[in-house]
């Protein structure tokens, strides 16, 4: 690391504590000990930005109250300023001091949090956020993830962590330190490596409102699960409204072409088979496991695009996944991946 003149410093940031990172900075590698952790929390500490684990995929976690940190996360994914984060905190308690917590809202917390799902709430006065993490709206996202490193991460540092998934905006998610260091290579300071998350999918982002519960984006937590407890969600779907970037055709790609519900007769292409017993390059799980698939689906992504590349072929090609449970979230991320212009 070398110290100033990379970058011009927000007035709120104390310039005794920021160290600006060079380009050919390579990331620290931390380990889930009482070492990496301490690290982890004094780097958000000084506004830098770190790759964390959670139980959905790897985030780039950086302190929310800080323009600096939250502006370093933007440039490290290349994502457009207008796409507000994920804020990241303890528990609801923590919540209720940054959002309008309604009825609805608590009851899905304590039901689901920690876990795989977000909410989207309106913010309270005074509630300290950078604008740039809730990207100036007046509502805010949060999530009390479930991952016990990302949780002693947080209790350390003490304060609302931002983490968008940590790879490049619009390519496949990272479930693996090396997806992270394969999409970022030295954007950010650390990366907690703590092995391949469970769930492997994004957290479900739900909004409730006055006229009801809309489901921003299908996510790690199915959305039948949280119906069988509230009773119907609306489908965010209308287009030109855009919630969630999550939301967007063309998100979550890998850099090759890829074609959903093929039957796998194409040989000109790298094959994705949803069962072990297709004729396939790579399967999503071994007997039809929804749960096992949505933990490989960005690992299988990944590793698909690199065959692609390295065997010169145009496409992927990915057998039928059942549309319920998980499978709707699966599908959804390979919509949106198929969806993408090359
Ligand atoms: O599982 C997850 O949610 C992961 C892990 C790291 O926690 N994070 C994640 O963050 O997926 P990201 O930035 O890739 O996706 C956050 C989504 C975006 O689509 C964003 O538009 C939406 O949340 N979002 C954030 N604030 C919002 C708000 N106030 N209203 C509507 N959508 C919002
Ligand atoms: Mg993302």
């Amino acid at each position: 690391m070398a110290g100033g003149g990379a970058e011009p410093l927000p007035a709120l940031v104390n310039p005794c504590v920021y160290i600006a990172r060079m380009p050919e900075d390579q990331p620290e590698t931390l380990l889930p000990d009482d070492n990496g952790l301490a690290r982890a929390a004094v780097l958000l500490g000084q506004g830098h930005v770190l790759a964390l684990p959670t139980e959905t995929v790897y985030g780039l976690a950086a302190d929310a109250r800080s323009d600096m940190a939250c502006a370093r996360v933007f440039r490290a994914k290349g994502r457009p300023r207008f796409n507000p984060l994920i804020v990241h905190l303890q528990d609801i308690a923590g919540a209720e001091a940054l959002a309008e917590v309604c009825s609805t809202a608590r009851d899905l917390a304590r039901a689901f949090w920690p876990g795989p799902l977000t909410l989207v709430l309106p913010l309270k006065a005074g509630h300290g956020l950078s604008p740039l993490a809730t990207a100036g709206l007046d509502t805010v996202a949060i999530r009390v993830p479930s991952h016990p490193v990302a949780r002693a991460v947080l209790a350390l540092f003490g304060g609302p962590v931002v983490a968008p998934s940590a790879n490049p905006f619009g390519r496949v998610s990272p479930t693996t330190a090396d997806h992270v260091r394969q999409g970022l290579g030295g954007a950010p300071a650390a990366i907690l490596d703590a092995g391949p998350c469970a769930v492997g999918l994004e957290s479900t982002i739900l909004a409730p409102g006055l006229s009801g519960i809309r489901l921003l984006r299908e996510g790690g937590l199915p959305s039948e699960v949280v119906e069988a407890m509230t009773g119907p969600l609306i489908p965010d779907t209308a287009p030109g409204t855009v919630q969630a970037p999550g939301q967007l055709a063309g998100h979550y790609a890998p850099a090759v072409p890829v074609v959903m519900d093929s039957d796998l007769s194409e040989h000109a292409a790298v094959r994705i088979g949803f069962t072990a017993d297709q004729a396939a390059d790579l399967h999503l799980s071994q007997s039809g496991n929804l749960a096992e698939a949505a933990a490989r689906l960005f690992d299988v992504l990944h590793r698909a695009e690199s065959l692609a590349l390295a065997r010169n072929e145009p496409a992927i090609h990915v057998a039928p996944v059942p549309k319920t449970g998980l499978g709707r979230a699966i599908n959804d991320r390979l919509r949106r991946a198929a969806a993408m212009r090359h």
